[in-house]
């Protein structure tokens, strides 16, 4: 089985990219819906729940580890990866990686939560690869929240995106970055805003993809994974709201558990 955590919902961007990019893989997704968001969380707090929800999934028999959650990726990764025996996986590497790719110039935005902005990890990886690059970092608390109540289409919404896009607009930037698990679900409204000529990253698909790669080139770690497509979807507090937007976003009719 393939274990994702994220903090809530968002992850949920990257188990719908795991699951078209290896449909016949099982999958079990743990959000920590009674404890997100992270995003403004110390990386002590955010550590200590990054370490019991990789407990959690081994016990359900999880052979891998994804963090689909940039800040529990930004804080957490080395941690959860000297504590348990299994392949972990983070989400910001594969979008850097994707975006030093697409960018023609090397200015590159990136947009998180204000914990991975704070980190500064998306800088640090993408100086390490290319010095002369140029990162511009926004953190944008408000869109999580939009995220979760559905806000998806609303005139404010998009007035939020607008403002806080503004400053990445005049750097000029031809690259962006969706740091955050929420952002992919405003990925079209993002584009609108930013510009078509800039490249949005969606670190949902270049995880996806990267997860791939790897288990072509693992065939010993692909075959302790099973091939029956199943999805659980586990939750640590299970709303109305969390089900309405997760069936939204997976569109698929899943049922779910609440551990
Ligand atoms: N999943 C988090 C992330 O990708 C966003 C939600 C939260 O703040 O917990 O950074």
């Amino acid at each position: 089985m393939i274990g994702i955590f994220d903090s809530g919902i968002g992850g949920l961007t990257v188990a719908r990219a795991v699951k078209q990019t290896l449909p016949r893989r099982d999958i079990i997704y743990l959000g920590d819906t009674a404890r997100t968001p992270y995003g403004n969380k110390t990386a002590k707090t955010v550590v200590k729940y990054a370490l019991e929800n990789t407990e959690f999934l081994m016990r359900q028999g999880a052979k891998i580890i994804v963090m689909a959650c940039n800040t529990a990726s930004s804080v957490a990764f080395e941690a959860v990866r000297e504590e348990f025996d299994a392949p972990v996986f983070e989400v910001i590497s594969p979008a850097v990686e994707a975006a030093l790719e697409a960018s023609r110039k090397g200015a590159i935005g990136v947009i998180g939560t204000r914990a991975t902005i704070r980190s500064g990890v998306y800088e640090k990886m993408i100086k390490a690869r290319l010095p002369d690059a140029g990162v511009h970092s926004a953190p944008c608390p408000l869109l999580v929240p939009l995220v979760e109540e559905g806000w998806l289409k609303k005139p404010e919404t998009a007035m939020i995106v607008k403002k806080y896009l503004h400053p990445l607009k005049t750097r000029q930037i031809d690259t962006l970055i969706l740091g955050c698990t929420h952002y992919p679900v405003l990925k079209d409204l993002i584009q609108r805003k930013i510009g078509k000529r800039v490249r949005v990253i969606d670190s949902a698909e270049s995880s996806a993809r990267s997860i791939a790669r790897t288990l072509e080139e693992n065939p010993d770690l692909a075959a302790r994974l099973g091939k029956n497509g199943t999805l659980r979807v586990c939750v640590s507090d299970l709303t109305e709201q969390f089900k309405k937007t997760a069936r939204g976003l997976l569109k698929m009719n899943v049922s779910f558990e609440t551990v």
